[in-house]
């Protein structure tokens, strides 16, 4: 009876050891793994929400979610940081930055200079004006006053309305400030991504403002990452995008920024 439960004791006592072991051996494992993860550098314009903007000190937004989600399953780090527009593209330009995010849509003339990974979202320019206002169209901005972002889709938009260079587009160094000139009265519209003037507009009810689409002067955009031409993380962050389209972890935070299901066989596509 005694030795019988001494040997159930040491029995017991021998596999509470080994399970330690296994436990540290896990724990070094662990370690060991997210020492070897590199932290990416990764380049926003934070002023534009719902996709990046500032939550006191902290970058917020469904392109942080997203980047934070891929580099997850890539197995990366990222450190995202606010620079502005412009110096987007020149930290590319100089591989300072190992990617950038910032609602950028892919285009010809982009891909001259740049390389882009999968598209992840679809958009389009519209109109954001006060309520009440006689532009109905892209052609009733003729002659009006209208502020955009400086180097934006959504400036080659309205040029392409009322023609480059002219004086009535006014151009600013974020969308903020654009749509700060509408309120302001200095501008009679601004042109920008849908859900960008779309949230604004829901958001400050008391600016009264409202959107007015026009799909046939402003054409479908896709979003992406944009990467240093030949940067040999394309390919690899390509990978986790299919991944978390597959494994439902995109389709889970486009729920929770848009409330409804994104479309991923167009984006596929
Ligand atoms: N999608 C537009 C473009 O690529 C506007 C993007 C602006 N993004 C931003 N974070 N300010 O030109």
């Amino acid at each position: 009876m005694k030795k019988l439960s001494l040997l159930s004791f040491l029995l017991v006592f021998s596999m509470l050891l080994a399970a330690c072991g296994t436990n540290d051996q896990n724990n070094g494992s662990d370690e060991g793994a997210s020492e070897e993860k590199k932290t990416l550098r990764v380049v926003t314009d934070a002023a534009y929400a719902p996709f990046e903007y500032m939550d006191g000190d902290k970058i917020v937004g469904f392109d942080v979610d997203f980047v934070n989600a891929v580099a997850k399953e890539a197995g990366y780090e990222v450190e995202i940081v606010h620079v502005g527009w412009e110096p987007v593209f020149v930290e590319l330009e100089d591989k300072i930055a190992d990617f950038a995010v910032s609602a950028i849509t892919i285009n010809d003339e982009r891909k001259e200079s740049y390389d882009f990974s999968h598209a992840y979202f679809l958009s389009t320019n519209k109109i954001l004006v006060p309520e009440g206002s006689d532009i109905k169209s892209a052609a009733d901005l003729k002659d009006k006053k209208v502020a955009v972002q400086n180097g934006t889709t959504g400036q080659e938009a309205i040029e392409s309305v009322l023609g480059q260079n002219n004086p009535n587009i006014k151009k600013f160094e974020n969308t903020v400030l654009a749509i700060m000139e509408l309120k302001g009265g200095g501008a009679d519209a601004v042109v920008a991504d849908n859900t960008v003037v779309e949230e604004y507009a829901k958001n400050n009810p008391d600016d009264k403002f409202v959107v007015v689409e026009d799909a046939d002067a402003f054409a479908a955009e896709y979003y992406g990452l944009m990467f240093p031409k030949d940067s040999e993380l394309t390919a690899e962050i390509n990978e986790a995008i299919n991944a978390i389209y597959e494994n439902g972890t995109y389709a889970e935070i486009y729920k929770e920024w848009f409330g409804s299901e994104p479309d991923l066989e167009d984006l596929k596509a």
